[in-house]
Parts: structure tokens; C-alpha cells; sequence
């Protein structure tokens, strides 16, 4: 593969601080060992998240000159409107402020209480926004996702099988939508094959379900598509993108992902009267429909981004930076979840540090470790995240898979900053012996990530 080089030159600078081991040795303990609580300024490459962190463009800056702020009717919703409907294909856009929206007032209004909702795998909020329904949120990906040592092209598909299986047992009534969630983010960020795609497209209309995508890192899955999947290397990205749309019914979008902007999102629909009972919500809660909560200038970077994701330079630099990083990682012997995905490498702690049980959180521990000796900042997929309390026994049950996630900001880092994470952590595996494992001191009673505090065990 050639060098992924990058597809821009640089016009604005952000400096970015160098602080001491002894400085980040003092955060990790203010913090109580938890990297949410770590102030950014004092991290010198963060891969805490993929979302709302891209450099816009000069294009999309000068969008935001132009934006109008009226209250109704900004000319900025329309360029967006027509970026939208130009790629997606769906009669209605709804603005939101960023995804987690679009997934609330989605579920709100077409999901009922002992409702059920299938997906590859849903991410955190599109889950916590079914349960809130009191829906149940299925993860029916194909079971090879959840071996890191298989490498298939498409590992984020929908396993058809089960989800045929899950419509009979459940029944249609039940389930007023199923999701695929491209790129399959918490398996990985893997892609859903066209072939998947359409096959499950023509299992609901067998049973009169309507499917709907989580479309946050859509452009990265059309390029896998297109790279990966016979029959789609002389196509455009966007030609790949309206035909995959093309088997959906709508959209939700975080536009902190593949809309190359900072904040926004919306949801694309066709069904008029969900559009109608949602549209009245919005009003509600985010603001009239042509601005969803956001200003007309964010509407217009989303408008402008939405474009320049498409773009085949970009996305070869894109994917071809995060494999970059995952092919040093894997050829110095350090064991990442295979194949890489569209937007990040993660590593995986329980083979990285054998000598960490999962009741100490190795993820976690590599985290602290990758913080405290390099200024590196990942996040924890693992048991801080996932596990959970056996109500019956106190026992924790522990996930499958125990990583840490590098998600890489789109455009944000060189090829030389992202060379010294991968030398950072090859380093790093070879003096895994000496990193300690931690015990939980605080924990709340949900999403007990953001908020968790440790305690270093004494070294072995
Ligand atoms: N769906 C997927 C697949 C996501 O990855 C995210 C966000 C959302 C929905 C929600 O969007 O943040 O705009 O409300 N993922 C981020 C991440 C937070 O770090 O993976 P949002």
C-alpha cells in the first residue's frame, strides 16, 4: 500500500504542551487514575474520541463567515438540506445538536415499552436511548466479531440468521425498526458489506419492518466497500453511499464523525408521520426545524463537511492513517483486535498484560500506563466499561474483550505524531511487566466510566 500521505497543508496551528512523567504521575492521582478527569491541555496526543475533534477545513471556516442566523428559514439549512438529501437520499432533515439527539427523539416517538430493537451492535447511546423506552436493545452482529484474532473484510455485518430467528420469536409488532450501525463502532469500527446490507434489507420487507442506519462514520464503510467488496472499486464514494442508503428508510447521524464538524447531527427520514410527531418534539426540546439547535454557521460547516468526507484522497489518507498505525503495532508484536478498523486501533489489553486479572482492569491499567509514560491518551473498552454486577451473586461478570481503544481525530495529527504513538507503545510492551494493576475505590451507579476512581496496586 502507498505511504498515506497527507492530502493538506497546514494554515492554522494549535500548540500542544510537553509536560513531565512527575506532572502526569500528579494528574493520574488528582484523577484518581480516571483519564476523563484529565485536563486536555495536559495530554500531548488524544485519542479519547473520533467525535467532534476533526480539523475543518478553510472551506468549511469560511462557511461560518457566511452563516445567517435568522430563526427560520437560515439559507445555511438549505445548502444542508440539499447536502443531505444529495447523498442519503430521504424526503425529510431534521437538524439535531449532535446524535445522541436524533437517537432520542427517533426512539422517543416510534419505540414503545417491551419493544425490541436489533442492530449489528448499538453504541452506548443509541442503547441507552432504547432502554429508556423501556425497549430492549439486541446485538446481532455475526459472531466472528467477537473473535480479534479474525480477519474477514466485513466483520460488522448483521448475522441474518439470528435476526430472522429473533423476528419470529419476538414477532413483527414488537419490533418497530431494526438498525445497522456503519462502521460497526463498538465492534471495532468494522464495515457492513453492500451484500449484507441489501440481504437484510429484503428480510424486513418480508415481515413490513422499517431499517434505519446509524450513519456516524458512513463515508469510512463506502471506502471499505469500495476497496474490499467486488463489483464497487470504479465507483464513487457517493455512488456507493446512494446505493447503500438506497436499502434504508432513514438515518440518525452524529456529524462529530464523518460530518467533519465539531458539534451537529441530524436525523434523515421518509416516513411522513414520524417526521411529523418528531418535528413537534423538536420543537420542544431543540429548537424550530430549520436550526435544530445549532447556529446557522454550524449547519453550514456540516453542509460543506458532509462533501468534502466523500472526497477519495481524504478517505484513503483516513483509513490509511489508522492502518498505518495498527500495521507497526501488529508487526512489533503487540496484540491490537484485527483487521484495523475506520477509525481507530484498539489494543488489546488481556493479551497485552497476561499478568493483570481481569479484577484489576488491565484495559484500564494500559490506559493509566500509556498516559503516564508518553502524554498518550486512549480509552478503556473493557470492564470499567462493560462489566456488569451479577444481581444474584455480587459477582462481576466480565465482557468479552478488554481493550483500549486509540480513536483517531480526522485530519488533527501527522503521520509523524501518530509514529511516535506506535513507537510509544512498542516500548511500552516491552516493559509491560512493570505496569500495576488498579482496584475500583468509587464507582456510580450508571455509566460508571466517566466517573470511576482506582487506586495503583503495589507492584508484583
Ligand atoms: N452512534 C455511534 C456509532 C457513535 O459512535 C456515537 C458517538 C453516537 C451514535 C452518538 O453520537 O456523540 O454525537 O451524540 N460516539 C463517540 C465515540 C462519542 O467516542 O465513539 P453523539
Amino acid at each position: 500500500m502507498k505511504f498515506p500521505s497527507e492530502p493538506f497543508k497546514i494554515k492554522v496551528v494549535e500548540p500542544i504542551r510537553r509536560t513531565t512523567r512527575e506532572e502526569r504521575e500528579r494528574l493520574l492521582r488528582e484523577s484518581g487514575y480516571n483519564l476523563f478527569h484529565v485536563p486536555a491541555d495536559s495530554v500531548y496526543v488524544d485519542l479519547l474520541t473520533d467525535s467532534g475533534t476533526a480539523a475543518m477545513s478553510d472551506n468549511q471556516w469560511a462557511g461560518m463567515m457566511l452563516g445567517d442566523e435568522s430563526y427560520a428559514g437560515s439559507k445555511n439549512y438549505y445548502h444542508f438540506e440539499d447536502a443531505v438529501r444529495s447523498i442519503f437520499g430521504y424526503k425529510h432533515v431534521i437538524p439535531t445538536h449532535q446524535g445522541r439527539m436524533a437517537e432520542n427523539l427517533l426512539f422517543s416517538t416510534v419505540v414503545k415499552s417491551g419493544m425490541s430493537v436489533p442492530n449489528n451492535i448499538h453504541f452506548d447511546t443509541t442503547r441507552a436511548n432504547v432502554e429508556h423506552q423501556g425497549a430492549q436493545a439486541l446485538d446481532l452482529v455475526i459472531k466472528e466479531a467477537y473473535d480479534p484474532h479474525r480477519e474477514i473484510p466485513f466483520k460488522g455485518n448483521m448475522d441474518l440468521v439470528r435476526l430472522e430467528e429473533t423476528i419470529n420469536r419476538i414477532g413483527r409488532d414488537r419490533i418497530p425498526l431494526v438498525m445497522i450501525t456503519i462502521t460497526n463502532n463498538s465492534g471495532g469500527g468494522q464495515p457492513v458489506s453492500m451484500d449484507n446490507i441489501r440481504k437484510t434489507r429484503a428480510l424486513v420487507n418480508r415481515y413490513g419492518i422499517p431499517l434505519l442506519f446509524d450513519a456516524c462514520r458512513f463515508a469510512e464503510n463506502c471506502f471499505f466497500i469500495k476497496e474490499r467488496e467486488p463489483g464497487y472499486a470504479d465507483k464513487a464514494i457517493l455512488e456507493i453511499a446512494r446505493e447503500l442508503f438506497s436499502y434504508g428508510d432513514g438515518c440518525t447521524m452524529s456529524a462529530k464523525k464523518d460530518g467533519l464538524v465539531n458539534i451537529g447531527g441530524f436525523l434523515s427520514l421518509n416516513n411522513d408521520q414520524w417526521v411529523q410527531d418528531i418535528t413537534n418534539m423538536l420543537i420542544l426540546v431543540e429548537g424550530f426545524p430549520t436550526y435544530g439547535g445549532l447556529a446557522g454557521r454550524d449547519l453550514e460547516a456540516m453542509a460543506r463537511g458532509l462533501k468534502e468526507v466523500l472526497e477519495e484522497d481524504y478517505l484513503a489518507f483516513r483509513i490509511g492513517q489508522v492502518r498505518y498505525l495498527g500495521d507497526l503495532l501488529d508487526k512489533a508484536g503487540v496484540p491490537i483486535l484485527k483487521p484495523v478498523g475506520g477509525h481507530a486501533v484498539y489494543l488489546n489489553a488481556k493479551e497485552f498484560l497476561t499478568h493483570i486479572p481481569p479484577s484489576q482492569f488491565p484495559a484500564q491499567a494500559l490506559a493509566v500506563a500509556l498516559y503516564r509514560e508518553y502524554g498518550i491518551r486512549g480509552v478503556e473498552i473493557g470492564t470499567v466499561m462493560f462489566g456488569k454486577k451479577d444481581p444474584a451473586t455480587g459477582r462481576t461478570i466480565y465482557p468479552e474483550l478488554e481493550m483500549v481503544r486509540l480513536a483517531i481525530p480526522r485530519r488533527v495529527y501527522t503521520n509523524m505524531q501518530i509514529t511516535y504513538v506506535a513507537e510509544s507503545i512498542i516500548e511500552l510492551h516491552r516493559i509491560r511487566e512493570s505496569i500495576p494493576g488498579l482496584t475500583m475505590t468509587y464507582e456510580a451507579p450508571v455509566l460508571r466510566h466517566f466517573t470511576a476512581r482506582f487506586e495503583e496496586l503495589p507492584p508484583r
